[in-house]
């Protein structure tokens, strides 16, 4: 698969995000079924691992480092080949010594994870934190080796540019899909200046842009963020069938899914864009990484993009909130 990178780690086009193994769509797969499927995604060419400490059933605190662990088991055979990428969650805030606060949280992803650096450390909501302090905390780690680059997410372009005066960044992963463009406007541009990797979560709209999803799916009760997100409110999804035909006809034309197409437009727009799309269906995974394989020329990609300008989208995330 053709590799990217995110400022200098290499890592394939397309990675993996972890997340549903532990939370947020529903009923968690066996740990045995989790772990298959992230070896699966490595041998199919998946360089790029994304987790977080938070990810365990319903967020819950006593669930803290659920997902790394299960990462951590899954990649530990293969740890030289692959990059890592997790979150911190500052909660409170990162107290009086960010660097000892910073450093407490990522000695508990590094045993969960069973290794001695990560390739990419995120604070994973910086809302309200001295930026420029944790900035220099995380150019202190990066210099004692426990990590290889850093990162922040769900951040707007001021916040990006304060972090990187003080240490440069490796990579910003913001909500980017077909229908969620924010940051577009200055986030990824500012990234593609400054050589930074641009991370999209949600890539496929938490499902939507597969086309899979009708006004008639029913959501699990319990622990499944398709319960709110905005787009996929009923009458959202209605409103949003416009762009859904839209890939279901491109996908027609290519050959492929409509997920593919959504992951495939992103690829094309953006050099320095690796996109984390998530699932808890091996089938899927490896539908996801050959994205990666689905080539637009420039006439498909400026017709698909015209079109889709034209579409109003029925709901928005945002970089708001989760
Ligand atoms: N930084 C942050 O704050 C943040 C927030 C959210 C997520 N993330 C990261 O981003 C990753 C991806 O985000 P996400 O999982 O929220 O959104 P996503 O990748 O846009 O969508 C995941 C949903 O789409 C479905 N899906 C995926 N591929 C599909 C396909 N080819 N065909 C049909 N359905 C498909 C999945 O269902 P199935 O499981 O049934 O396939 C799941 O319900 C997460 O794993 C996590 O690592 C980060």
């Amino acid at each position: 698969m053709e590799t990217r990178f995110l400022h200098d780690i290499e890592v394939s086009a397309v990675g993996m995000g972890c997340m549903a193994f532990s939370h947020g769509y529903g009923k968690i797969p066996p740990e045995s079924y989790s772990i298959e499927a992230i070896r699966g995604a490595y041998e199919h060419g998946c360089t790029l691992f994304d987790t977080a400490e938070v990810y365990g059933p319903d967020l819950s605190p006593l669930h803290l480092g659920h997902n790394e662990r299960i990462v951590g088991k899954a990649l530990a055979g293969v740890r030289g080949e692959v990059a890592i990428a997790t979150k911190m969650m500052p909660g409170g805030g990162l107290g009086r010594d960010v660097y000892r606060t910073l450093r407490k949280h990522l000695e508990g992803s590094l045993s969960r994870l069973r290794t001695d650096y990560v390739d990419l450390y995120y604070i994973h909501r910086s809302g309200g934190l001295d930026i420029e302090e944790a900035a220099g905390a995380m150019g202190r780690l990066i210099s004692e080796g426990l990590i290889r680059g850093w990162g922040l997410s769900q951040v707007d372009v001021d916040v990006v540019d304060r972090a990187q005066r003080v240490m440069p960044l490796s990579a910003i992963q913001n909500i980017y899909s077909m229908v969620e463009r924010d940051s577009e406007d200055a986030v990824i541009p500012y990234c593609v200046e400054h050589n930074i990797g641009f991370v999209p979560f949600s890539p496929i709209a938490s499902g939507l842009l597969s086309g899979k999803i009708t006004t008639k799916t029913k959501f699990e009760r319990r622990d499944d963020v398709r319960n709110w997100v905005p787009q996929l409110r009923r009458e959202n999804i209605a409103g949003n069938q416009p762009i859904i035909d839209l890939l279901a006809r491109y996908a027609d034309l290519k050959g492929c899914t409509s997920a593919q197409i959504s992951l495939a437009w992103m690829l094309h727009k953006w050099q320095n864009v690796v996109p984390i799309p998530g699932s808890k269906n091996k089938e899927r995974i490896v539908e996801n990484l050959d994205a990666a394989y689905v080539e637009l020329s420039d006439d498909e990609f400026a017709s698909l993009e015209g079109t889709l300008n034209e579409c109003t989208v029925y709901g928005h995330r945002g970089l708001g909130g989760f």
